[in-house]
């Protein structure tokens, strides 16, 4: 069945994430039933919020029973698709590049990497876990002939354009994008960004209006 959810907000689908992590970690203890007053003591949303979150897809809360960890768990996973397969390729095959590609989770999730890809006649030819680093080059042809849906950028900003074009061209269906840039796709790619320096610099603003605070104090 293919449901639609468009009408959903992106403020509620961001926050999925976070209860399907909670929801694993529920059922890896071994807790099938809870209600949305424990769940909200446990990931910190009120329980309002985490009612009218869910009830966004259907409620799959029953009245006095709560919720079913391992249904909800489940149902979770297929809103994010992740009871899909998606292949995936990594553009930039250095430090970062390399530790995604050494993280077997996404695998576990479905996210089944194929190739790295890099300019560093260095690199190619090496193998990180055992996919191979191939020449940048390569790239289009190999995303055709292997139907690869998702591409990675770890390069430097200042080539993070003209790979995203590489992977546009080669039609590719989302990019997820670590360079601190802000790359222009064509409409029908999905670009999801990652910037790890912006939640760096909000931790920072609150250290810093906490120290604010205790010297005003
Ligand atoms: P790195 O220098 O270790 O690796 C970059 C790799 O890209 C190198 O192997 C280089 O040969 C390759 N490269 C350069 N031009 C290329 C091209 N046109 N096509 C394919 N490969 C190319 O850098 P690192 O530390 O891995 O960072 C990679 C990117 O990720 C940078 O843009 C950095 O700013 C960003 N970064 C982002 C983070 C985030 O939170 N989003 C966190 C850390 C890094």
């Amino acid at each position: 069945m293919n449901r639609d959810f468009s009408n959903v907000s992106m403020a509620v689908i961001r926050r999925l994430p976070k209860y399907h992590r909670y929801l694993k970690d529920l059922l890896d203890k071994e807790i099938y039933r809870i209600s949305s007053r424990e769940l909200s003591r446990l990931i910190g949303f009120t329980a309002s919020q985490i009612r009218q979150d869910l009830n966004c897809f259907g409620g799959f809360g029953q009245q006095g029973y709560g919720y079913n960890v391992e249904e909800l768990y489940k149902e979770i996973g297929k809103i994010l698709g992740l009871n899909k397969s998606y292949t995936t390729v990594i553009i930039g095959a250095g430090n970062l590049g390399q530790a995604i590609a050494n993280y077997p989770s996404f695998n576990r999730y479905g996210f089944k990497l194929l190739g790295l890809f890099d300019v560093n006649p260095k690199l190619i030819g090496m193998k990180i876990r055992d996919i191979d680093i191939f020449d940048l080059d390569t790239l289009e042809d190999f995303i055709k002939n292997n139907d690869v849906e998702i591409g990675i950028i770890c390069t430097p900003k200042e080539v993070a354009q003209e790979v995203a074009d590489k992977l546009s061209i080669a039609n590719v269906k989302g990019i997820w994008n670590f360079a601190p840039v802000d790359i222009k796709v064509p409409n029908d790619v999905i670009v999801e960004n990652v910037h790890l320096s912006e939640s760096l610099f909000i931790l920072s603003y609150l250290l810093n209006e906490k120290e604010n605070l205790q010297s005003s104090n």
